[in-house]
């Protein structure tokens, strides 16, 4: 059984065969799935399909894209979303400096509101940190008590390092997988298997060789083989291992 920690569900590429593709997931060996929520829409969607679905746990935040709806009353809802008792993140939460459609100042207030409202709950974060490595890090300092995972790492070796010191676990989808994954090889042996989260990003980022297709989990293995070829392990090991990191990590 393999534990997809990262995939978006909700989103509209489901619409036309969503009940159908999730009805499959067991069977191909998926075993449990956390629903990310990224903007409003997706926060009630999220919940809805964790309600709907007995292997769907629920990850409730705002992306740094869609932070300009945050808001009293949204971080009030957040915090409903997540006392839930299948809500088992804040997320996904972080920085975004590649389009910046959202200015940083506004994107590190959003993203240190969602760190606090995961503190005080006691819940673990899932981050997503894009063209933003040094202000990632200096949040990540600023709250030494929260951890969580690095989702679709893309930092340096030397990040990693630091990230996996301060007891924070990395997530791999399938750019590992592409011929110019120059960095990712390099991280993925430093890390620790213990410490390695598998996860796809649904739709988004199909690892080869379905890449450019929608993506679901069911691309998981193609994932875990990369992983297994770089730490020296079989697919079985990396899916083992991964699946006890998430249910610790998630406190399943
Ligand atoms: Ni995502």
């Amino acid at each position: 059984m393999i534990f997809e920690t990262h995939a978006h569900y909700d989103d509209e590429k489901f619409d036309e065969d969503r009940a159908e593709l999730l009805s499959s997931m067991q069977e191909n060996g998926i075993g449990r799935i956390i629903n990310v929520s990224a903007n409003l829409e997706s926060l009630e969607n999220t919940r809805k399909l964790m309600e709907a679905y007995p292997f769907i746990y629920g990850a409730f935040g705002l992306h740094p894209d869609d932070v300009g709806d945050l808001n009293e009353d949204v971080m009030a809802r957040m915090r409903e979303l997540c006392r839930m008792e299948k809500a088992v993140a804040v997320g996904e939460i972080g920085l975004d400096y590649h389009y910046e459609d959202i200015p940083r100042d506004r994107q590190q207030a959003a993203f240190r509101a969602q760190m606090a409202l995961a503190l005080e709950l006691n819940l673990p974060v899932i981050v997503h940190e894009r063209e933003a490595h040094e202000d990632g890090l200096r949040m990540v300092e600023e709250f030494p008590e929260v951890t969580g995972v690095f989702h679709c790492y893309s930092g340096s070796v030397e990040m990693a390092r630091e990230l996996l010191r301060r007891g924070w676990y990395l997530g791999f989808d399938g750019p590992i997988t592409y011929k110019n994954a120059a960095k990712a090889p390099e991280v993925i042996a430093a890390c620790p298997a213990e410490r390695i989260l598998l996860e796809t990003d649904s739709p988004y980022l199909a690892p080869v060789p379905n890449r450019g297709k929608r993506n679901d989990s069911r691309n998981l293995p193609f994932i875990a083989a990369r992983v297994a070829e770089i730490k020296g392990m079989t697919i079985d090991q990396v899916a083992e291992v991964t699946l006890q990191n998430g249910k610790k990590l998630f406190d399943l």
